[in-house]
């Protein structure tokens, strides 16, 4: 049994990662108002205090459009904070594990990322979480960085519950057809973590469902499988929607590493999403 303390665990992942974790080992969980990662004294009190094996990171500023106008606090918690967690995971002997994005490249590859691909961030929020997988790096003893993409599974603010959402009042919904990438079911992912975490493994994984979609046919996905035959997704360029922050044309992660490693493939992002709306249903 380890003793691991979470953090960000009001979020998506945090929170299923708690409940995962709580039926086999000794957690602490802390939501930010509990637990500020950016508060180095408050940090170093609570990790002392607990002396956790593993620290998890789940907090994290993750306001893409946001971010380009509030740079100082997206740093503050996708660099400074995870710096922090840096430092005093070594003062415990604590392993940090650390997740990070596909915003961190800049889509001009074309085939799927591994983890020794160069980066090369277009936008704050991805240069904040580089920095911090950077620090993770440099300072760490014991680390596990786990990078994946476009995130859904519960019922917190994701892709999946806003096309729901809009699906309810609107009979077209235009969504940009030139961003691809890997729809990622966050339970599958907890599941990953859990074996890399529990079975030792250290270093820098991508993690992201199967398969390659742009944003336009995730939502055609959604709305197929939610059963809402009244409802038409429209594509659109990504100029249709402007926004502040840049982002890739194409961030799909390569999850060979994490496969061979850990001996279990990702699912197909279809096969995920159908399942998990059956479920919802
Ligand atoms: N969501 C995606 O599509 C996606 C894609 C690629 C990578 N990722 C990565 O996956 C990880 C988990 O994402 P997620 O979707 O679970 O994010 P999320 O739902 O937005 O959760 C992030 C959590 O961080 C907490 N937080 C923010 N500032 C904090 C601070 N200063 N101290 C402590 N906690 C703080 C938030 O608390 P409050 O709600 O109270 O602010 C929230 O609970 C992140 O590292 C993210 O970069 C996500």
């Amino acid at each position: 049994m380890l003793k691991i303390l979470i953090t960000g665990v009001s979020g998506q992942l945090g929170g299923l990662m708690h409940r995962i974790f709580e039926m086999k080992h000794e957690v602490y969980g802390h939501s930010s108002s509990e637990l500020d990662i950016t508060n180095r004294s408050l940090l170093l009190c609570v990790i002392r205090n607990i002396k956790p094996d593993v620290i998890l990171n789940c907090a994290s500023y993750n306001h893409v459009d946001s971010a380009e106008e509030n740079s100082l606090l997206a740093e503050e918690i996708n660099s400074t904070g995870v710096k922090y967690l840096a430092e005093l995971s070594n003062i415990v002997g604590a392993k940090l594990v650390h997740i990070s994005t596909d915003y961190v490249f800049d889509g001009t590859k074309g085939i799927p990322y591994d983890e020794n691909d160069k980066t090369n961030p277009l936008n704050v929020y991805g240069r904040t979480k580089l920095r911090g997988e950077e620090y993770v790096k440099e300072i760490c003893e014991q680390y596990i960085i786990v990078r994946t993409s476009w995130l859904y599974g519960t019922n917190k603010r994701n892709f999946v519950n806003t096309i729901l959402t809009l699906s309810h009042n609107k009979n077209e919904i235009l969504v940009v057809n030139d961003q691809k990438g890997n729809p990622t079911y966050a339970p599958e992912l907890a599941m990953r973590i859990d074996k890399l975490i529990t079975e030792g493994f250290s270093g820098l994984f991508h993690c992201s469902g199967d398969g390659i979609c742009s944003w336009y046919e995730f939502a055609t996905s959604i709305i197929h499988f939610s059963n809402k035959q009244n409802v038409r997704i429209l594509p659109v360029p990504s100029e249709y929607y402007p926004s502040k922050a840049n982002r890739p044309r194409f961030s799909a992660l390569d999850n060979s590493k994490i496969t061979s490693s850990i001996g279990i493939k990702m699912p197909n992002w279809k096969d995920s999403l159908e399942g998990y709306l059956m479920q919802m249903r």
